[in-house]
């Protein structure tokens, strides 16, 4: 039991009363969207008060980020995952993904290749490209004994050709849940070592673990020589859903790389705004109580929906270890266009096509209970009535 029950997830304000992505794709359809990666949840109590107080007060001129927002990012860090970090390692960036694209820059990838595994959330795969770079990839692989998906290590190594300077690595991993272990990061610290490359690791999602006995480890935490050769990328922004109030860090051990990643982005990139500094605050120092709410509650919703697809047929996943994405295999259904097929059904769910693995398709199970339930209802429903030729012929 957490002290504070009160919290409340199943109630959420009508976003369709509001411009966003998620729900304004499918505007005037009857689709529930479980796409895009927000929750359909408000924000923390306390973080609304912050950002409620700072407004009342009316002034928004320039401002950088203060004391006590540093400590409170700091501590989080060292309290939430075990890794102390110094304050001068911190470069504050408007969002994640322009953390990894300035990585690409300041890793000197112009030219070379810059390594990520499949599948991806779709930034990675644009990102070497934007910066003249060249993407380099193997994929990842189910091992279908332990129903988890795992490095296909002699692909990755293949793949790392001599000329890539950088491994882009996300973990907690968007899409497929997984949350890397120490073997397999120490693994992918050896490769860095041995080829000379720079990791950027995105760990948007670490404050999402949903099985405790697997804890979130930021690569950098584990040895010197790793920590000296990473750019790791946080955000207050999945984990208390605030995306778009675009507050991200960027943390950078080693002065020389830290020094090149802030030369790339001179004049380029903006600073953080203050709303998005106010909310990291209160997230980072009073978030606590209300993640560890919505963790049990993204549990038992990530259940439903192991349970419930587990049941559809032909349709296949492996338990997520973390997030609130569902990595659903549809390539048993015998399904040509799964996500055509689902939003006919009245379901919006993202194109795995679009993250390097055509016949997959993404679901966000981070809403009310009540729409999850709807969703899964009407994919089973859909998956019934099709024409029984149509899963014999793939048999
Ligand atoms: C792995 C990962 N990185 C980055 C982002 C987006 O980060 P930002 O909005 O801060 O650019 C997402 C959003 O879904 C994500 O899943």
């Amino acid at each position: 039991m957490h002290e504070n029950m009160n919290f409340d997830f199943d109630g959420h304000p009508d976003r369709r009363m509001v411009p966003g992505e998620k729900w304004g794709r499918y505007a005037g359809r009857d689709i529930l969207p479980l796409w895009v990666a927000d929750m359909d949840f408000p924000a923390p109590p306390a973080v609304l008060a912050a950002l409620s107080a700072r407004i009342e007060h009316g002034i928004f001129g320039y401002t950088h980020p203060w004391p006590s927002l540093i400590d409170a990012v700091v501590d989080g860090i060292a309290r939430d995952h075990g890794w102390q970090i110094e304050p001068d390692w911190l470069v504050w960036l408007p969002g994640v993904v322009t953390g990894f694209n300035l990585a690409c820059r300041a890793a000197g990838a112009e030219g070379a290749g810059v390594f990520t595994a499949t599948p991806i959330y779709p930034p990675f795969l644009a990102a070497p490209a934007n910066n003249a770079g060249r993407l380099v990839h193997s994929p990842l692989v189910l091992d279908e004994c332990q129903q988890r998906w795992q490095w296909d290590r002699a692909a990755t190594l293949a793949a790392i050709a001599p000329y890539t300077r950088l491994f882009m690595l996300c973990n907690p991993h968007n899409p497929v849940g997984r949350v890397f272990d120490e073997e397999e990061l120490r693994w992918i610290g050896e490769i860095a070592i041995e080829r000379d490359l720079v990791i950027c690791s995105d760990e948007i999602h670490c404050g999402l673990v949903l099985d405790p006995a697997k804890p979130h480890i930021p690569i950098a935490m584990l040895d010197r020589e790793i920590a000296r050769r990473s750019i790791t990328l946080m955000a207050p922004s999945k984990t208390w859903n605030i995306p778009a109030l675009y507050c991200a860090l960027a943390i950078i051990p080693d002065a020389t790389l830290r020094m090149r990643f802030r030369r790339v982005m001179r004049g380029i990139v903006p600073e953080v705004n203050v709303l998005g500094f106010v909310a990291a605050e209160a997230a980072y120092r009073d978030g606590g109580p209300w993640r560890a709410a919505l963790l049990d509650y993204l549990r038992a919703n990530r259940d439903r929906v192991v349970d419930a697809v587990s049941a559809m047929p032909g349709l296949a996943m492996a338990v997520p270890e973390a997030t609130y994405l569902a990595w659903i295999d549809c390539r048993g259904a015998g399904l040509t266009e799964p996500v055509a097929f689902f939003e006919a059904a009245g379901v919006g769910l993202s194109d795995g096509r679009f993250f390097g693995m055509p016949g997959f398709v993404r679901l966000n199970f981070g809403c009310a209970r009540a729409t999850l339930d709807e969703a899964l209802a009407r994919m089973a429903r859909a998956l019934e009535q099709r024409p029984r030729h149509a899963l014999d012929h793939q048999r």
